[in-house]
């Protein structure tokens, strides 16, 4: 047996030592009662935020933008927004936040809803990709993500609704994040009555403060019209431990250590970061085998997921405090880092990785890679220790390791493909993308080559100008423009209900659910064996969905299949509002029951650039970009003769660049539905 990570007792390297305050962080979710909600309004008082409540006021009174820098936890997200509301300032507009993650926007509303006492979807809402709970006369306090802001922009480009944003979490730089501030700086510049908050946990505020402030642009001596206000947070010290050797598997090393936490520390909660729901699986397993055998000699230990397609009712379960004498112990992905607070932390297990999308070179598209996090990414991590009281950080890297990491990672305008930026841009009517003015601009290659993709798909013409109406749709989409291009297709192909199931089910986690006792495990498998089809994964998810319908969304059908109900529920939804695009599109909305190769083209259509062909030594290569690719382990391909020609929707780089949800093709077919792309 390999001996348990050895850490290095820590020198007197201790985060910063702030008031020691302790919140009271007892919080129960979602449920209305009169006293909890005078309970609440008491730890209102006692966060961070409270202190700096008039400064805020004051300094958006006087400036048009404000960008609020504070830890975690100190209360921006929920509170501003409600400073704003009661000050009476939402009497004729609404205020929005956005926010990266649909998590994070829906249960900042179901909070700030329970604070206010009432129900989300009134005066406090949210509204997410393929969920919107608002109500047009009544919401005054609106979380979205920022893709949802983009979409108004597109119907409304000055945002008459609204008289504040809030655009929360900056220091993460989304694409999204980038885009939404280039453009509110454009329309505060016609709108001098929308104001602007920038909130973010750590970001250059100086860069960001220059960026905003108009008044340079017009006159030199003017006043400026941005300003930066710093909240200190309650930040208590933490211990930092470092790995004497480097260790080849962190997802073991992660659940020795917590292992070893449970054993010779204090109580407290551990929080772990892994880098997927995948990772966050295993370990959960592995640590419920662990409490087990530990609970005798030492306590009760509660292992939780984490991740952002969790279901809710699993959510709550990480958030509530546990019973006493319990160690919860919360598996997260970076969900945790920053975009939701988890109360009563004191150790923290950081794997030292994270998951980034960046674009690749060679294959020419965007990759969903396991990268060393940065220093930036690891001081907050180590930071979620020391909330409640002093804690623990465990690296499972060494600290030349941790010198060796990056500042922080590049904005992701910078870093991913930005076709979905030039869609939207050119639906905005600004169709010099060059010269946008971007927080940070993108390389010039990734702006070339997402016009050569956009070009590819016809959504935007030689002299790149958005056609019609594909162009404008796809900019309409809430999807990547492969994914967009095949729905919009999918009425000439005359299976637009089969397609839009296709899709829903790509915005899902998987279906196929994994019992872990041998029995069940080998029942599993042989019911789900009859779904899974040599044609790949886009059609086995098509065979699966259609059987649910047609089982009339029936629980026992899924019980007795092995499936994922709450997954398959979610895909109906989806599914339902894609047709109600298609619809609005005016593209007939039509099944081909059974006529394999419409549907086969159709997906074609959208993904002809990503495909891969098997060499003679039998490894998968990319068409484009003729890079090495493998299948990806949880492909039904894996199950079959694999075909010598197949499409991918999406590559992820871990040990090596697989490629996922496949669908083998004909070379005929390509040749057919993209005959400017394979002469
Ligand atoms: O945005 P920031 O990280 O500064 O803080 P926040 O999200 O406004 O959180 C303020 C407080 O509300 C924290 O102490 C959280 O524990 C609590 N909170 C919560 O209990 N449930 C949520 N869904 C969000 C926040
Ligand atoms: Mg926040």
């Amino acid at each position: 047996m390999i001996p348990f990570p050895k850490f290095i007792k820590p020198k007197d390297e201790l985060t910063e030592d702030r008031e020691e305050t302790v919140v009271d962080e007892s919080v129960s979710h979602f449920v209305y009662n009169p006293l909890h909600s005078l309970a609440l309004d008491q730890q209102r008082k006692k966060l961070p935020v409270w202190q700096n409540r008039d400064n805020i006021l004051y300094l958006l009174q006087e400036y048009q933008t404000l960008i609020v820098l504070g830890e975690t936890g100190s209360g921006k997200s929920t509170q501003i927004p409600q400073y704003i509301y009661e000050a009476g300032w939402c009497k004729d507009g609404v205020i929005a936040i956005t926010e990266p993650r649909r998590v994070a926007a829906k249960s900042l509303a179901n909070r700030v809803a329970e604070e206010k006492g009432v129900i989300a979807g009134d005066l406090v809402g949210y509204s997410v990709r393929f969920d919107e709970c608002t109500s047009a006369e009544r919401t005054k306090i609106k979380y979205m993500t920022e893709g949802m802001l983009l979409r108004e922009i597109l119907y409304d480009p000055v945002l008459k609704p609204y008289k504040f944003i809030m655009v929360d979490e900056v220091h993460e730089r989304t694409l999204l994040t980038d885009l939404v501030l280039g453009l509110l700086k454009k329309i505060m510049k016609q709108r001098r009555d929308l104001k602007l908050v920038i909130s973010s946990a750590t970001v250059d505020a100086d860069h960001l403060c220059n960026y905003f402030d108009l008044s340079q642009e017009a006159d030199s001596e003017a006043k400026p019209t941005a300003s930066v206000i710093s909240i200190s947070g309650i930040l208590h010290p933490v211990e930092i431990h470092y790995l004497k050797d480097p260790l080849p598997d962190y997802i073991k090393a992660a659940v020795e250590t917590v292992v070893e936490i449970h054993k010779k520390e204090p109580p407290g909660d551990i929080l772990v970061f892994l880098t997927g729901q995948e990772e966050v699986k295993i370990a959960v397993e592995l640590l419920t085998d662990w409490a087990d055998s530990l609970k005798r000699s030492y306590g009760e230990m509660m292992p939780l997921p984490m991740f952002a397609s969790l279901g809710n009712r699993d959510q709550l379960r990480v958030f509530q405090r546990a019973p006493h004498g319990v160690r919860k112990v919360i598996v997260s992905t970076n969900v945790a880092e920053t975009s939701v607070t988890i109360p009563n932390i004191t150790y923290v297990v950081d794997s030292g990785f994270m998951k980034l999308r960046c674009y690749d070179p060679e294959t020419r598209m965007d990759t969903l890679g396991v990268v060393p996090v940065s220093k930036a990414s690891a001081t907050q991590r180590a930071g979620r220790a020391g909330r409640t009281r002093r804690g623990k950080v465990f690296r499972l890297y060494t600290e030349e390791s941790f010198h060796s990491l990056l500042n922080s990672n590049p904005p992701e305008m910078q870093r991913t493909d930005i076709s979905q930026v030039v869609l939207q841009l050119n639906a905005l009517g600004i169709k010099n993308v060059l010269r946008f003015d971007y927080l940070s601009p993108p390389p010039s290659k990734n702006l070339a080559s997402a016009l050569e993709r956009l070009h590819a798909h016809g959504a935007i013409d030689d002299s790149c100008n958005l056609t019609m109406p594909l162009g404008l749709h796809l900019a309409e989409l809430p999807l990547d423009p492969n994914l967009g291009k095949m729905l919009i297709s999918s009425g000439d192909f005359g299976c637009s209900e089969e397609i839009a199931s296709i899709i829903a089910m790509l915005q899902v986690e998987s279906v196929f659910l994994t019992p872990r006792s041998g029995d069940e495990f080998t029942r599993a498998r042989k019911a789900q064996r009859q779904y899974k089809v040599a044609e790949g994964d886009l059609i086995t998810s098509l065979n699966v969905l259609s059987d649910y319908e047609d089982s009339g969304e029936s629980s026992q059908w899924c019980s007795s299949n092995f499936f994922n109900r709450r997954a398959l529920q979610r895909a109906v939804k989806i599914k339902a509002q894609l047709i109600g695009i298609l619809k609005k599109f005016e593209v007939p909305v039509v099944q081909c029951r059974g006529n394999e190769e419409s549907i086969m083209k159709c997906i074609a259509t959208g993904l002809f650039m990503n495909a891969a062909y098997q060499s003679p030594s039998g490894e998968y290569r990319t068409v484009r970009g003729d890079v090495s690719v493998s299948i990806h382990p949880k492909s039904v391909l894996n199950e079959v003769q694999p075909p010598p020609l197949l499409l991918f929707v999406d590559v992820i780089h871990t040990t090596k660049r697989y490629i996922r949800d496949l669908t083998a093709v004909e070379e005929s077919i390509l040749k057919q539905v993209a005959p400017h792309y394979y002469k």
